[in-house]
């Protein structure tokens, strides 16, 4: 029978060599288990005459216990190396610094829109918002269109396949110009019996349509209709209010300002807006960048007023157009693209 100090090196040795728990668990069977050498030494022991049964019972258990400590010992160590391990390789790098939340920014149209919104509001006006499916009478004949005017036909405008109360079928706004005769309705029922009305001072912001695509036209696109009505408000206060606009708008005063005569049928006389840098890539060259004009009689007569007594101007601006000019961009498109790389150089 193999030495009980035999059979504990053994057993250290065996341990020692083992690094997983697995196999340690096997081992342990050679040395504990039901025929493992602890075992059959114990299984001997009946064989021994009485006297000599305890004291080498008590050796066989002291080997025992030794092999016990020992492998308790090396599933502490195979448990602790494998901790380390993980802890290796899951580290985590508490100094690096976090990742941030993707953040979005305004669209460059959309920051347009807020700046008008903001030089307007500075001196005195509303600012309206409506909707852009419309009725044939917003949109067209409130405004003095007449019937057959081509913004009226299929090809230029786009309709939706309801009818309005009357009838008729209703179109995607053309223009903001239905704004003026909303909101002067709201505006005339308001005050209704007041003497003299009080002011209509508002702009209106908001998406257009038409049938149109190319490098400087969208199908959709944007638009600020103004209005200003009151007992004595005239072309000067047109030219005054837009020009400051715009000097506000582009931050320069040395803009130039010519109101070129032209035709709307919701404004006589009507007049485009041209502006020209002094200075910059567009130096020297006249850009068309509004409509306007003193609003027509029947027009006026359309809000609820008396066009005898109430007169004023209107504005009709392209927002793109306003934003192209401030920020360079030469191509419409880039407005609707999606693109983030163009997207990101504004926020
Ligand atoms: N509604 C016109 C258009 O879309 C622009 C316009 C012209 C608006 C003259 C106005 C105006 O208010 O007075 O082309």
């Amino acid at each position: 029978m193999a030495e009980l100090s035999d059979i504990v090196a053994e057993a250290r040795d065996l341990f020692n060599s083992i690094k997983d728990s697995a196999r340690l668990e096997e081992a342990k069977a050679k040395f504990l288990g039901k025929t493992g050498s602890i075992t059959e030494q114990l299984k001997g022991l009946g064989k021994l005459p009485i006297e000599a049964k305890k004291a080498a019972g008590e050796k066989i258990n002291q080997a025992k216990s030794e092999i016990e400590v020992m492998l308790n010992a090396r599933r502490d160590f195979i448990e602790s190396e494998k901790m380390a391990a993980r802890l290796a390789t899951e580290a985590l790098d508490v100094t690096l610094p976090g990742r941030l939340p993707q953040r979005g920014g305004l669209h460059p149209v959309t920051r347009t829109q807020k700046r008008v919104e903001e030089i307007f509001r500075s001196i005195g006006f509303d600012v309206a918002d409506g909707p852009e499916i419309e009725t044939d009478w917003y949109n067209f004949t409130a405004l003095n269109s007449p019937e057959n005017h081509p913004a009226r036909s299929m090809q230029d405008t786009f309709y939706i396949d309801g009818k309005d109360s009357s009838g008729k079928q209703l179109v995607l706004r053309t223009h903001t110009s239905p704004m003026q005769v909303r909101y002067a309705n709201i505006h005339a029922a308001k005050y209704k019996g007041h003497d003299p009305m009080p002011p209509i001072k508002v702009i209106a912001p908001g998406r257009t349509y038409r049938v149109d695509s190319d490098a400087t036209h969208s199908p959709m696109f944007h638009q600020v209709e103004g209005l200003w009505i009151d007992e004595n408000i005239s072309f000067a206060d047109l030219k005054g209010v837009y020009t400051d606009f715009l000097r506000k708008f582009f931050e320069s005063d040395d803009l130039q300002v010519r109101f070129r005569p032209s035709f709307f049928p919701f404004t006589e006389p009507s007049a485009e807006i041209d502006m020209m840098f002094t200075e910059g890539p567009n130096k020297g060259r006249w850009l068309e960048i509004s409509g306007s004009g003193q609003v027509h009689p029947t027009v006026v007569r359309n809000y609820g007023f008396d066009p005898e007594r109430y007169v004023g101007f209107a504005f009709g601006s392209g927002l793109e157009r306003l934003t192209m000019l401030r920020y360079g961009i030469n191509d419409l498109r880039l407005f609707f693209d999606g693109d983030l790389r163009f997207l990101r150089q504004f926020s």
